[in-house]
Formats: structure tokens, C-alpha cells, sequence
């Protein structure tokens, strides 16, 4: 069956350039690069523009790509975790602006995205519609605290991404909706905190995380996977 496009948004990021650069250099579908901060050329893929805080971008880049083959890959690599403020220790450091940003970006963005760009996708075969969240979104795995911008911000995706799986099911029964939790991966957002990871723990940004999502069924729409296939608690 032809394998249509796939669409990354967030091909300026270490992990969406990744994801970009393996689709394209497999070569057996289009596959759409988008990004608000122009991404370096690949081999085999299209760029095209979107900025998650301006929903006339998604419209526009999701009119383009509807011209061509439908997507049955889309995944949302963006987020933010520290760029001009540092995660929470406590919270004495909460602030409303910081609280707000992150879920900006890491929560109502992706969620306008989805909005945007699912419809593209077909309903008579396997589709898979991805966003990057992370481990600490999960509230069952919250022994730490800390971080709780970006926390909340990823348990708000994780909630999101189930009730897009519970509404898509009723339209696309082949559909995946899914969370991905990629391990430490050496990107600019990890940096300043790769310090206590364990070199055989930090993870290059092209590990694993297409192999996790070509093993995802219907079943597991609505779920959170690790870089190792592992589902992670709500
Ligand atoms: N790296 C890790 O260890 C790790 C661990 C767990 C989860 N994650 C998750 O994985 C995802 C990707 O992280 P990464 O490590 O690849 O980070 P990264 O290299 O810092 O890339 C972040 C991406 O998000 C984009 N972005 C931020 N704000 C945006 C906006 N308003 N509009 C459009 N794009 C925007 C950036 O675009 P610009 O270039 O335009 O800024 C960039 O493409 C994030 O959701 C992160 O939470 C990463």
C-alpha cells in the first residue's frame, strides 16, 4: 500500500530534523519539514513554514500539503523546556508568564496543530499522529517534583492526545494517536541538564523513536511510549 507523506513540525529541532532526515533519506514517501525558524536542506525533504503561536501558519502550511499525497505520518517534534527561563525547583519560582509560555508551546500548539492537520489524514488505513511529550508529563511517575511549567504542560498534551485518540477512533478506526517519551537525547533543550545522565543514556536524536511508532496498533491510541516501546502511566 503506497505509504502517502509524513509531515514533521519542528524540523529546526534536534529531534524533528532526525525524524525528518531518516523518512527522507528512506526515499519512499514526501515528506513535509515544517518549522518557524528555517531548517538546514535534507535530502528528500520539502520545507515549508508554521509557527505554533500563529494559527494562520498551520492553515496555510496544511492547504499545501493537502495538494499533495495524503499524510500517513504526522509528528509534532516541538517544545520548550528552558529557553529564557529555568524549569522550577520549587514553587517559589512560579510565575504566570512561565506557566503560560509552556503551555503555549508545548500544549495549545500542538493541539492547533492536530486541529489543522488531521484532517488530512486518511481514514481508510493505518495513520499515525505523534507529539513529542515527555516522561514528566506523567503524573503516576512523579516521585521528583520540580519543573512545573514544563510538567504540567506535558500532562496537559498527554491529555489532549487521548481525547483526540477517543474522537478519531469514531472517524479513522486505523488511527494512532500517541505520545512519545524519547529518553535524554543530546538536543539544545537537554543540554544544560545532560550533566548527571550516563553517557549510554544520552541518546542520540535519531534513536528508536520510528521504530516505537511503526509498532504502534489502534490499541494503543490515546498512550504515552518510551524510546523503548514501553507504555508510560497516565
Ligand atoms: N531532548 C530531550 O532530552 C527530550 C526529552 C524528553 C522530551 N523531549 C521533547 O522532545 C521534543 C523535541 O525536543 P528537542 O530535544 O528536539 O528540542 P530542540 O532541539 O530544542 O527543538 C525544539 C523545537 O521546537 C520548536 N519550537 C519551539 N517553539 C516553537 C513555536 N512557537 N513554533 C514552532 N516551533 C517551535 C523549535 O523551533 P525554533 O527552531 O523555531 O525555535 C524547535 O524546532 C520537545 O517536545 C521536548 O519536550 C526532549
Amino acid at each position: 500500500m503506497a505509504k502517502g507523506s509524513a509531515i514533521i513540525v519542528g524540523v529546526s529541532g534536534g529531534i524533528g530534523r532526525a525524524l525528518a532526515q531518516q523518512l527522507g533519506q528512506a526515499g519512499d514517501r514526501v515528506v513535509h519539514g515544517l518549522s518557524r525558524t528555517p531548517a538546514a536542506p535534507m535530502e528528500g525533504v520539502t520545507h515549508g513554514y508554521l509557527d505554533l503561536e500563529d494559527e494562520t501558519s498551520m492553515a496555510g502550511a496544511a492547504a499545501r500539503i493537502a495538494e499533495g499525497p495524503a499524510p500517513s505520518l504526522i509528528v509534532v517534534a516541538t517544545g520548550v523546556l528552558h529557553s529564557g527561563q529555568t524549569p522550577e525547583r520549587s514553587w517559589r519560582e512560579l510565575t504566570a508568564e512561565h506557566l503560560m509560555r509552556d503551555f503555549r508551546i508545548n500544549a495549545v500548539g500542538p493541539a492547533l496543530a492536530a486541529r489543522h492537520l488531521l484532517p488530512l489524514m486518511p481514514r481508510d488505513q493505518r495513520a499515525v499522529f505523534a507529539a513529542l511529550s515527555a516522561r514528566v508529563g506523567s503524573i503516576g511517575d512523579n516521585r521528583l517534583g520540580g519543573w512545573h511549567s514544563y510538567r504540567a504542560s506535558k500532562a496537559a498534551l498527554n491529555m489532549i492526545l487521548k481525547t483526540l485518540s477517543v474522537e478519531l477512533a469514531r472517524t479513522h478506526p486505523q488511527a494512532v494517536v500517541a505520545g512519545l517519551h524519547p529518553g535524554t537525547v543530546d538536543t539544545a533543550l537537554s543540554a544544560p541538564f545532560q550533566r548527571g545522565v550516563k553517557p549510554d543514556k544520552l541518546f542520540s536524536p535519531a534513536f528508536r523513536l520510528l521504530a516505537v511508532i511503526e509498532g504502534l496498533t489502534p490499541a494503543d491510541s490515546g498512550g504515552v511510549f518510551a524510546w523503548d516501546g514501553a507504555q508510560i502511566p497516565a
